[in-house]
């Protein structure tokens, strides 16, 4: 397996992606991680990071694992740490954000077939400097002469851009050439062997104990339930919390997946709870907080009345990542995904996240393999604080009638135009903005609503959906006409980055 090690780049997760796609397994480890800790790994990548080598306090690895006799490849951060700990220097200045022609320099094993020059997205504001003493320089570019380097016979290498990215067009050959030819990394990784090495995992590890899974209508938890379903059986517990925040029919539509399969649902109607409590709420991350508290406060009362261990959370890698600071916890906090960050540090329930090193769509096989039907594994992720988070300010019935009647006005048009399955997530936010319009020679004066459709693989990154613009004025023309409340329809067209894929 190859090892990374976040520094806590946004990407990191994307390198060990990238890894996994080559049947190479690879997992993920704070800086801080003991060498001894490592012996697994065959090579290691150290990622990029928010953070520069210049600061007093910049992170670093344990400095045996400098020592350790296998590949390692620096990324960025990884790399300026590598070039720093070998004696180079690193200078400020000469950044340079974005699309970036890369000159290849120097013969190397890291930039094989590959072309010359190669265009690559970049992220940095320091550079290397002076090479080490027993490195050269293998790339550079228009701004920096020092864009990369190796000692094959120290096994070292560093490069400045980020090959993990989409827009790094040569990128997933470099990793390869890294993994396959420099390393030389065992090619293990299968889902199937996954799903069988995992129920043997849960049974071990929760014996003849009762576990309790919080349904959410997503993928996720369901995919992790109907996993420890196949291990454990009549020991899991499932239930769902219908706070008020879901979409049209979300309640019943999980009940008959479930059920076709043999999992029986325990349905709590905790709707006023939940409303009450977000009552003139307007800032997103109290919403989150609070939703994610009463949550808790959920699992835990019916974790008490079965005497349950466990609570089985559908928590994926890039859930971790966005949360909580990342795998070293120096990424900086974009959201707090009320299934990881909101937990609180007394609870006595074990956690138990089986898909907690896996990507979305590795999850969405998984989900196949276990049984869900193509319909429902292909569903549009829908976040755990629902419609909550789609209503911007504060949230009440009303608003929610209104955004749910618009929402599943989208879905079904998305379903018809949407047979590809192009369009990765696809939902509407209701905006706290009235406007003018007129209907009827009348004077209307309503509400707002955005559509957000986007592209995305893992809900990382994302890029807005180019839809045609009959489809986008049938919406539109549908929404206005059979939602009362509202009169005009926007459509945002954001990628992520800069913004984020929910608004709140
Ligand atoms: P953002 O808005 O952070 O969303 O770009 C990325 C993906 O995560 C989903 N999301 C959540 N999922 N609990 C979840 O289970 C949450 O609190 C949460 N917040 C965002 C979002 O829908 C998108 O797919």
């Amino acid at each position: 397996m190859i090892a990374v090690i976040d520094f806590g780049s946004q990407t990191t997760q994307l390198i060990a992606r990238k890894i996994r796609e080559m049947g190479i397994f690879a997992e993920i480890f704070p800086n801080t991680i003991a060498p001894e800790a490592l012996d697994k790994a065959q090579g290691l990548i150290l990622s990029g990071s928010p953070e520069s080598t210049l600061s007093d306090h910049h992170p670093e690895i344990h400095p045996g694992i400098w020592d350790l006799n296998i590949p390692i490849l620096g990324i960025c951060y990884g790399f300026q740490s590598m070039a720093l700990h070998y004696g180079a220097s690193i200078a400020k200045g000469k950044r340079e954000y974005g699309r970036t022609e890369l000159h290849l320099l120097h013969s190397s094993p890291l930039m094989q077939n590959i072309s010359n020059p190669t265009t690559v997205w970049m992220s940095h504001e320091d550079s290397v400097a002076s090479l080490p003493e027993n490195f050269e320089a293998i790339a550079d570019t228009a701004s920096i002469p020092i864009a990369g380097m190796q000692s094959i016979k120290m096994k070292r290498f560093g490069i400045q851009c980020h090959p993990e990215v989409y827009h790094s067009v040569d990128g997933v050959q470099i990793l390869r050439n890294f993994a396959e030819k420099i390393v030389q990394a065992d090619k293990d990784w299968n889902l199937s062997d996954f799903v069988s090495q995992e129920i043997e995992l849960i049974r071990n590890s929760v014996g003849q104990a009762m576990v309790v899974a919080g349904i959410s209508g997503g993928v996720d938890s369901t995919v992790a339930s109907v996993l420890v379903h196949r291990a454990i059986g009549p020991q899991l517990h499932c239930f769902f919390v219908d706070h008020g925040l879901l979409r049209e029919n979300e309640c019943s539509e999980v009940s008959v997946m479930l059920s076709t399969l043999g999992i029986k649902l325990e349905v709590l109607d905790r709707k006023e709870l939940f409303i009450n409590a977000l009552k003139d709420i307007e800032d997103p991350e109290e919403k989150r907080k609070i939703i994610g508290r009463l949550f808790i406060e959920t699992f835990e009362e019916v974790a008490g009345r079965i005497n349950a261990k466990y609570l089985l959370q559908g928590t994926l890698y890039p859930d971790v990542i966005e949360s909580s600071g990342g795998v070293s916890g120096l990424a900086a906090k974009i959201k707090s995904h009320h299934n990881v960050g909101g937990l609180p540090k007394d609870m006595k329930l074990h956690l138990l996240e089986p898909l907690k090193m896996l990507f979305k769509d590795e999850v969405r096989k998984i989900g196949k393999e276990l049984g869900l039907s193509e319909q429902f594994v292909q569903r549009h992720p829908f976040p755990g604080p629902g419609l909550g988070i789609r209503i911007i300010g504060s949230v009440d019935e009303h608003k929610l009638a209104v955004l749910r009647k618009a929402d599943a006005i989208l879905r079904e048009e998305l379903k018809i135009y949407d047979t590809r399955q192009k369009v990765w997530q696809g939902f509407a936010v209701l905006l706290p903005i009235r406007s003018v319009g007129v209907m009827g020679d009348q004077r209307t004066y309503q509400w707002t609503l955005a559509l957000r459709l986007v592209e995305s693989v893992d809900g990382m990154t994302a890029t807005w959906h180019k839809i045609p613009h009959e489809v986008l004025e049938m919406i539109s023309n549908r929404i206005t006409n059979e939602v009362y409340e509202i009169n005009r329809v926007v459509y945002d067209i954001t990628s992520k980055p800069p913004g984020t894929i929910e608004w709140e």
